[in-house]
């Protein structure tokens, strides 16, 4: 066997500690696999007498994380500790320009700065690996960089957030709101006490700028993403769309089109018997749409320390093999520039509600607007009517470019006898393009 390969780990919370935990457990096949074994030299955290999962006093600890790129017993250095800047970036910018190679599950960083980090990776000769940064214990990086490699991608989507689509799944499971199913998440762990990152979409929006970067060889876009959350969504569209035939999930979807990349996160309608509607609770569920091999669906824990830590150790497990494949793919050089399609461009079927008190003429006035913008309707709910209360009116519309559907419900917005403002979620259909 050859030498030892050294890591040293920097971060021993969730991930971190999972991950010594699972080289600890299946040391022997991770060997074989390997061909080498692989033992954890360094690490480091913030406190060094926080009581821990793991058994830190057994390894050299360092004070400050950065030092884990100097080391001289360290081959990988592991980044698992978290946030687009700061620490993590420093780290793995020293590890790289110091030829270590850097295994992350930081997918803040990748969505910010990934373009610039593969780059350096490649001018030192070393791997940078982010399997888990994306979908937790979902191989979905290797199977786009490595077994979907022959084809094209037209379209990924997915649901990428394991907090978003528990809340979702129990809002429609029990008809509670958002507020009382996220306050239900926070008891149970399975939200942060700050959900910022996960309801608003911004962790779906990360790794679905990494995604689109694997799939369609293109510098990693952050800003390109159009990111809402899932705050909007409330229990009566939810029923509203189950009498329609459809799901509502928070979905990335990537998209190359005729005018360019399109990346977008936010609420959906799915069909109900669609694979992805059935993607429930913690999981997370990836979808790729390839030219040759037509669609492949990927399912599994998108986090946690067990999922994660797996993601990890396979990213260790190929260097070790000596593995050298571009972090994106291709070599940095070959990275196109996105083209990135505005939303307001975007073309897609439609749902409105309308609350509406019973007015004679409303439709006439609804129609109306329809006609001017060039929106075409497919469907009309009107769910029972009660003089003098405001009442749901339900539409779908035929596919339709989003500048066009704003401007109408903007318009319908004004009509006297509609008492909100109209909420619109988008339809997601799931014929090739
Ligand atoms: N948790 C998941 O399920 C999951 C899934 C996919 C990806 N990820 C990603 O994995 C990374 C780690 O997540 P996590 O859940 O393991 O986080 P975590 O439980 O909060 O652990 C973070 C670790 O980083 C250490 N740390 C924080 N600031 C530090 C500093 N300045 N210097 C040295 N160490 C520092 C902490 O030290 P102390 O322990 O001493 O406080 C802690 O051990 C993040 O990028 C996250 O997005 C996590």
């Amino acid at each position: 066997m050859n030498n030892p390969l050294r890591i040293g780990v920097a971060g021993l919370g969730t991930v971190g500690a999972g991950v010594i935990e699972i080289l600890h457990a299946n040391n022997a096949q991770i060997s074989a696999r390997s061909g080498r074994e692989i033992i954890v030299t360094a690490v480091s955290a913030r406190d060094k007498n926080k009581d821990r999962n793991v058994n830190s006093d057994i390894f050299k600890w360092l004070d400050n994380a950065t030092e884990l790129a100097n080391q001289d017993d360290v081959d990988i250095v592991l980044e698992l500790i978290g946030g687009s800047d700061g620490v993590a970036k420093e780290l793995v910018e020293s590890a790289l320009s110091n030829g270590k190679h850097v295994v992350t599950a930081n997918k803040a960083l990748i969505a910010h700065h990934g373009t610039a980090l593969a780059r350096m990776a490649e001018q030192n000769d070393v791997c940078l690996s982010f399997e888990a940064a994306v979908a937790g214990g979902i191989p979905i990086v290797k199977a786009l960089r490595d077994g979907l490699t022959a084809n094209n991608i037209d379209r990924i989507y997915g649901i990428m957030n394991g907090t978003c689509n528990y809340i979702l799944t129990n809002m429609a499971k029990s008809g509670r709101s958002f507020a009382d199913v996220l306050d239900e998440a926070q008891t149970l762990g399975y939200a942060e006490t700050d959900p910022i990152f996960d309801v608003d979409g911004i962790d779906t929006a990360h790794k679905l700028a990494i995604l689109a970067s694997l799939a369609f060889g293109s510098e990693v876009d952050f800003a390109a993403v159009y990111t809402e959350g899932i705050r909007q969504v409330s229990p009566i569209d939810i029923q509203l769309a189950e009498r329609l035939g459809y799901g509502i999930k928070l979905l990335g979807v990537a998209k190359q089109t005729l005018n360019g990349i399109e990346q977008r996160v936010h609420p959906c309608m799915v069909p109900i018997d669609s694979p992805i509607n059935h993607v429930s609770g913690v999981f997370n569920g990836v979808v790729v749409d390839g030219d040759f091999v037509d669609s492949t669906i990927y399912e599994g824990r998108g986090a946690g320390a067990g999922p994660t830590a797996s993601a990890v150790i396979a990213d260790i497990i190929d260097i070790a093999r000596g593995l050298r494949i571009p972090a994106f793919g291709v070599p940095v050089k070959l990275l196109t520039k996105p083209n990135t399609v505005a939303m307001s461009e975007h073309y897609g079927p439609y749902y409105v509600r309308l609350m509406v008190v019973d007015a004679p003429g409303v439709f006439a006035e609804v129609a109306g607007y329809l006609r001017d913008h060039n929106v075409s309707m497919e469907s009309v709910l009107q769910q029972s009517r009660d003089l003098g209360e405001p009442v749901p009116v339900v539409m779908t519309v035929h596919e339709t470019k989003e500048f066009d559907m704003v401007n109408t419900i903007n318009d319908i917005a004004n009509i006297e006898a509609v008492v909100e403002y109209p909420t619109m979620i988008r339809i997601e259909t799931f014929q090739k393009h």
